[in-house]
């Protein structure tokens, strides 16, 4: 069956962007003049996916505000002429019923949050993309795992190499590579200590499950930080089916985080035309 859905988990939040975050989503943070979940958003549906869940939460309204048409505002635009940017604003927002918004109404993880979507999702493969991590790349991510999956029909994540002492940040993977950028998962931890992390390869925020992980979400078991974590879920898939890792084709930005998020604005903003010559010149 084809991957039709994703899934966004945009409830968090934010706490390592205040006081920025405190009246804003921390997806709408913006890399150069493009809000996080608009990227993310664009690389689901660049990547063929027909249909977007927002699992959300409390003082998240400016997300759905993002994705809705503003009469208003494109009335002015028009007003005064202004056709490129009414462009721009008219093609963020899907064809209406394109997105679907649940919520996620206490903050207990990210595999609690992708359980909220169980009954939007139904008995389906479905994607996962966290909008804190940006990717630059030729061709969308989403779409590069979707070609795999469409090979070996199984639950899959984007891996990557990360430095030793940062493995207890992430979901950390232990796993044979097999072919093709492919890494076959025999255990995954979420966030272990350098001393204890089986490898240095990472999970990073895209996904690609079997509806399997519903049932084994709903089993609610806490791990790391006490949270309901989608990485101990993938554990236990793996027991049951294979999971697999890809290591994927491009420069990932880790904009959960103060630096990787202003590395991210810097490298987008120099391959803009309008603005390169002028960063170039401040850094000289
Ligand atoms: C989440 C996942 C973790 C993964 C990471 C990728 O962690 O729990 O397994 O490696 O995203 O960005 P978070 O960054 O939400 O703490």
């Amino acid at each position: 069956m084809k991957v039709r859905k994703a899934v966004f988990p945009v409830a968090g939040l934010g706490t390592r962007f205040l006081p920025a975050t405190k009246a804003l989503p921390k997806e709408m943070l913006p890399v150069v003049d493009i809000p996080l979940i608009q990227y993310a958003v664009e690389e689901a549906l660049n990547s063929g996916i027909e249909q977007i869940i927002f699992v959300t939460g409390r003082g998240k309204t400016a997300l759905e505000n993002h994705f809705d048409r503003s009469v208003e505002l494109e009335n002015i635009l028009k007003s005064k002429n202004k056709e490129d940017t009414l462009k721009v604003v008219e093609a963020i927002v899907p064809e209406t019923g394109t997105i679907i918004y649940t919520r996620q109404n206490e903050p207990l993880g990210l595999g609690h949050a992708i359980w909220c979507a169980r009954d939007v999702v139904g008995d389906e493969p479905f994607a996962v993309l966290l909008a804190d991590d940006l990717i630059k790349s030729k061709e969308p991510v989403l779409k590069q795992m979707l070609q795999r999956f469409n090979r070996l029909r199984a639950s899959m994540v984007a891996v990557m190499e990360v430095a030793k002492e940062e493995t207890n940040k992430y979901g950390i993977i232990d796993g044979k590579d097999i072919e093709d950028n492919v890494v076959d998962i025999q255990a995954l931890i979420e966030k272990p200590d350098p001393e204890s992390a089986p490898s240095n390869l990472a999970a990073i925020g895209r996904y690609i499950l079997t509806p399997e992980i519903f049932n084994i979400l709903g089993e609610k078991k806490r791990g790391a930080g006490n949270e309901i974590q989608l990485t101990d879920a993938m554990e236990i898939l793996l027991k049951k089916q294979p999971v697999f890792g890809y290591r994927f084709d491009g420069t990932r930005f880790d904009c959960g985080d103060k630096a990787g998020f202003l590395m991210a604005n810097i490298a987008f903003a120099m391959e803009r035309d309008d603005l390169a010559p002028q960063i170039k010149e401040f850094f000289k």
